[in-house]
């Protein structure tokens, strides 16, 4: 059985033939592998280092690649990859959360099982969950959570009716937030999984971790080398964006003469999205968007 089916798939391989040589590949969010034995498949890198912070996707990838020497498998979080200590000629970054995380309704991810604990983490050793964030913050922090994190208009009202709710009884499972907030999602079903999806990127702190790659994984490219990243929502995308445009310019003094030449080159314009034949066969895939860099070859020293 598939339990997460890569988005983009065709898309993200098409990008290794960009590079001269294919000799290193790391991926950051490694989860069912499915992405990298798809480039392994057709590239056949020498060595594969393998990244994931959730303990169930290790298992699977040990699992995956039991056979295949070349495979590094490596339990941590990417913000706390150490990139300055060797080069890879594809970097890969697939975001989010995986279909297993979203599917097993224990992790509480999910709205859809009340029965469920508020867990919401993605590396089981972390002490915070969606619990301890709905217990401890106060009503101007949560208000924070749900306006940057979901881009909720009323993120302040939600906020007030967390706080109310947890003065009679504290919010411990999915169904507990579903009636501390009903009365915003029952007019706009939207704002549900938007609500969730603000906790779970607060819970694992996912845009801090991405500022982190942003900044750092570009020391970890080779010259020729190429960055895919693949985002799931508009803060992320826009970060990638930013980012990925900042690298694609060259720094200029005041009068436009070059300081230092362009980190890299975009290979995508505008970011490359799934089809809709991909979104009718995973409908999960309707908000990927694949942006991608090629690292400049000669930059000086
Ligand atoms: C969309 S899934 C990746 C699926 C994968 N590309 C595949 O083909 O199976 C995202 C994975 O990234 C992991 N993840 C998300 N943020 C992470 C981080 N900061 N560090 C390490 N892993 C992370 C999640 O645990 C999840 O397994």
């Amino acid at each position: 059985m598939v339990e997460h089916y890569p988005v983009l798939l065709k898309q993200v391989v098409d990008l290794g033939l960009e590079l001269d040589r294919f000799s290193d590949l790391l991926d950051l969010t490694a989860g069912y592998g499915g992405h990298s034995q798809a480039l392994i498949d057709r590239f056949h890198p020498k060595s594969v280092t393998l990244l994931d912070q959730d303990a169930y996707a290790i298992t699977k990838l040990r699992q995956k690649f039991a056979t295949n020497q070349a495979v590094d498998i490596v339990q941590q979080n990417f913000r706390y990859y150490p990139f300055e200590q060797r080069q890879f000629d594809f970097i890969l970054a697939d975001l989010g959360v995986s279909s297993p995380q979203l599917d097993r309704a224990e992790r509480g991810f999910s709205y859809m099982d009340p029965s469920q604990k508020l867990d919401m983490r993605m590396n089981q050793g972390q002490v915070k969950t969606a619990v301890t964030l709905l217990s401890e913050l106060d009503q101007v922090e949560l208000a924070s959570i749900l306006r940057q994190y979901g881009e909720l208009r009323f993120a302040g009202s939600i906020a007030k009716d967390i706080v109310d709710y947890r003065q009679n009884q504290p919010i411990v499972t999915v169904g507990d937030l579903n009636q501390a907030t009903s009365k915003y999602w029952q007019a706009k079903p939207k704002v549900q999984g938007l609500i969730y999806q603000a906790l779970r990127i607060a819970v694992n702190d996912e845009l801090a971790a991405l500022d982190q790659l942003l900044v750092h994984a570009i020391e970890a490219l080779r010259p020729g080398g190429v960055m895919a990243i693949i985002s799931f929502h508009s803060l992320e995308d826009r970060k990638v964006k930013q980012k990925f445009r900042e690298y694609s310019e060259a720094k200029l003094d005041i009068i436009g003469r070059e300081l230092a030449p362009a980190k890299a080159r975009l290979l995508t314009k505008r970011p490359i999205m799934p089809s809709k034949n991909e979104i009718v066969n995973n409908p999960r895939a309707r908000s990927a968007k694949l942006r991608a860099i090629i690292k400049t070859k000669n930059l000086p020293s």
